[in-house]
């Protein structure tokens, strides 16, 4: 069988490596980066703009694709499964109009009212400026600024996190609108949820969704969650699949919110297959959703990938084929701990084309896996590029096993400017996520 992988991040290289695990495959890549992970896993890979869906298609053709596999938002926003489906390419990714889960929040918010889903979060959405000023003030500046489109994660601005009152809201609202940040003169403002964010990743047919283990992570930049937002610096898992401060009620209200968001694509004729992604927040009055993603979560899916004991085509065969079944989904117990290697200044400004040397034998006798994503290979150099460089996994029995493993190999890693959130998964930042949510709950 052959399989095209689009994408060249860690989280694509997690998608490849699952490929690969699946035995009867030979792997196609399409990357802007040449990410030497899935350069050492793909049968033949051009590196080329992920949204260029005609080249992609003649790629497609000429190898004789059978599944193709999505693995960032932008192509998706472009059509490429519309493209590549036209031309008889099987593609286990949303086409456009099912992926405005995404791409459109205002479509979103609109859905989830429109079909009555829980989780919702009081909202509106502005074009004009001075309009939102009455909306923020009214929630007392306690919300959230989003852009409508797609920001690769660092769009989102809160009060209290970004910004303090209704004047330092105003400034980021009209900066969203006249430089139509997101693509789009407009935005969405919704109120602020207080509690802790869970993820959830599920693969879906269309109708039934297997939802996979819950993850968090961690957005922003700096230690004790400071500093600007990011794509994601880190993120964990746990053995048992739900969280340390979420119950699998809880964990359960998540999923029958995705469930419904899939039935509601198919009532609105856009029915969705492939994976989806779930973020939620827990809060004092229960779980509710921040956003929809359509397609693996970066980093989340290092966290789940590796896990996976079902054979990954199988999977997306059955997506296809709309033969989805939970009983078919077989998961490893085990928690997972994943930290991001980043350029110095990312999220802010970059310091791109800086050396990172790798003991790659000594970091795999860890026990942990390693997932390039954002960097270059020159003349046999790996270089930083402009957004995270290396994802680095452990596994184990336990939370803490998990994150000292992760912290070995990452000894293993070296180079200047680079930069590491290490209290993703410690003991002392998993304490203070279980009490604020206790606080929470005191508070019901
Ligand atoms: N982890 C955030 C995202 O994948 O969008």
């Amino acid at each position: 069988m052959n399989v095209l992988v689009v994408g060249g991040g860690a989280r694509e290289h997690a998608i490849c490596d699952a490929v690969i695990r699946s035995a009867q495959a030979s792997l196609f890549s399409v990357m802007n980066n040449l990410n030497p992970g899935i350069e050492q896993l793909a049968t033949d890979y051009i590196q080329q703009k992920e949204t260029h869906s005609d080249e992609i298609v003649s790629y497609s053709i000429k190898n004789q694709i059978d599944i193709a596999l999505i693995g960032p938002e932008a192509p998706l926003e472009v059509g490429l499964a519309d493209e590549l489906t036209k031309n008889g390419i099987q593609t286990c990714a949303p086409k456009q109009q099912a992926a405005r889960i995404e791409t459109d929040k205002e479509w979103m918010r609109r859905l989830l009212t429109n079909h009555h889903i829980p989780g919702q979060l009081h909202h509106k959405t502005f074009t004009d400026a001075s309009e939102a000023r009455t909306f923020i003030k009214d929630l007392n500046a306690n919300v959230a600024i989003k852009p409508i489109g797609l920001t690769g994660g660092k769009g989102v601005r809160v009060s209290g996190d970004h910004f303090n009152g209704t004047d330092e809201a105003m400034f980021y609202v009209r900066e969203v609108i006249t430089k139509k940040i997101g693509g789009a003169a407009k935005v969405l403002i919704e109120e602020k949820a207080i509690g802790e964010e869970f993820t959830l990743q599920a693969f879906t047919d269309g109708t039934h969704i297997t939802p996979l283990p819950a993850v968090q992570d961690h957005k922003r930049l700096l230690p004790d969650d400071k500093g600007p937002n990011t794509g994601g610096m880190g993120s964990y898992s746990c053995a048992d699949g739900l969280l340390p401060f979420l119950t699998k009620q809880e964990y359960d209200q998540g999923v029958s919110i995705l469930q419904n968001i899939i039935s509601a694509l198919g009532k609105e004729n856009c029915p969705y297959i492939g994976p989806i992604y779930g973020q939620f927040i827990l809060t004092k009055d229960g779980v509710k959703i921040i956003e929809v993603n359509a397609r693996f979560g970066d980093p989340e899916a290092m966290n789940i990938l590796p896990l996976l004991q079902t054979n990954f085509l199988d999977l997306c065969t059955a997506m296809l084929q709309k033969t989805l079944s939970t009983k078919d989904l077989h998961i490893e117990r085990k928690a997972t701990v994943c930290k991001y290697i980043v350029p110095e200044g990312y999220g802010v400004k970059s310091m791109t084309g800086e050396p990172i040397y790798i003991n790659e034998q000594a970091l795999r006798k860890t026990g942990a896996t390693l997932f390039y994503a954002s960097v270059d290979k020159k003349d046999n150099y790996i270089l930083t590029g402009s957004s995270r460089s290396l994802a680095v996994v452990g596994k184990s029995n336990t939370l803490d096993e998990a994150e000292q493993i992760c912290e070995k190999a990452l000894t293993y890693i070296t180079g200047n400017h680079l930069f590491t959130r290490h209290d993703i998964g410690t003991k002392k930042l998993i304490e203070k996520r279980i009490k604020h949510i206790k606080e929470l709950r005191k508070q019901l």
